[in-house]
């Protein structure tokens, strides 16, 4: 089916109360594996780019690769692009047809220093009239998460949150679609579990109109995952998770090949060297990936409202 925009399915995952998958692509692979896992639990999904994949590949390349996935997927899909530090990066994005944008004010361009509350408002406020003016759905963040090199210290863990009345005004003042909040979650791999702190998001919750957005979604336990869904996150944003699914069914069929070709040159046989025979079980296992946590979201078979199937 057609490209759909990034509020259809969050307005739809509001209404019947669960969250919609934003899984990251960075070429054809991760981005079919997404699709695959989607159509087979017959969900709606979100394809999601960050602007660091501009350095790995053709913008418009990747964009046309992913909207012909998509145009050919049984299930609503949308394009998003995750983390836009700037303005000119949303705009970039909206020229190539993404159908929802976040612009992350809470860090500057570096994505290391944190912007003040105001900063954040007038980068957010201008990315969201370019926006709104072509229909292009928008996501904003506001608070502060840790990520790998720059992890918030435990002291100052309170200060990172998201606070409910300042969160309030931002959408308001912003006129954003969405709110990405920081309640505890952490970028990328950590040790330990994240400790969510649900209650802070219910305020929030109970203060801001607009759909809440959970990033960090990697090794966050399902049944913290599923209180943060009652308590309005709509989109969880899921990255290194499928990128460890795909590191390590490579990594175990990297060593195999390594043995074959070992007993080859023992045998005076010649080397195969198949990349479909290493690509294909790790597409496979970040599509299994992707359907668990799918699954966890309470998305599967909501496909249907936008459908029929
Ligand atoms: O924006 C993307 C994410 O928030 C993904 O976080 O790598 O911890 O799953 P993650
Ligand atoms: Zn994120």
């Amino acid at each position: 089916m057609p490209l759909v925009a990034g509020k259809d399915l969050l307005t739809q995952a509001d209404a019947e109360g669960y969250a919609v998958g934003a899984f990251n692509a960075i070429n054809m692979e991760t981005a079919q594996s997404i699709i695959q896992a989607a159509e087979e639990e017959n969900s709606p999904v979100i394809i999601q780019v960050t602007q660091t994949t501009l350095a790995y590949t053709e913008p418009e390349e990747l964009a046309a690769l992913i909207r012909a996935l998509i145009e050919k997927a049984k299930v609503p899909v949308a394009m998003h692009l995750d983390h836009g530090r700037t303005f000119e990066i949303v705009v970039k994005f909206l020229r190539l047809g993404f159908t929802s944008v976040m612009i992350d004010g809470s860090l500057q361009a570096d994505g290391k220093t944190p912007r003040t509350y105001q900063e954040n408002v007038e980068v957010t406020k201008l990315a969201a009239r370019a926006a709104h003016a072509v229909g292009v759905t928008v996501e904003a963040e506001l608070g502060r998460l840790g990520q790998i090199g720059t992890e918030i210290p435990e002291s100052d863990a309170e200060n990172a949150l998201t606070d409910p009345d300042m969160a309030a005004r931002f959408v308001e003042e912003t006129g954003v679609d969405s709110l990405a909040v920081a309640i505890g979650t952490t970028h990328g791999l950590f040790k330990g579990s994240p400790t969510i702190v649900h209650d802070r998001l219910r305020k929030i919750d109970e203060k801001v109109s607009v759909p809440l957005v959970m990033h960090g979604g990697t090794g966050v336990p399902d049944d913290a995952v599923r209180k943060a869904i009652d308590f309005g996150i709509r989109k969880v944003n899921i990255d290194t998770q499928i990128r460890v699914a795909f590191y390590e069914t490579m990594a175990g069929l990297i060593d195999q090949a390594q043995k074959e070709h070992a007993e080859a040159d023992t045998a005076g046989q010649v080397r195969k060297y198949d990349i479909r025979k290493l690509l294909k079980p790790a597409r496979d296992a970040m599509r299994e990936a992707v359907k668990g946590r799918i699954r966890v979201f309470g998305s599967s078979g909501k496909a249907s409202a936008f459908t029929g199937v």
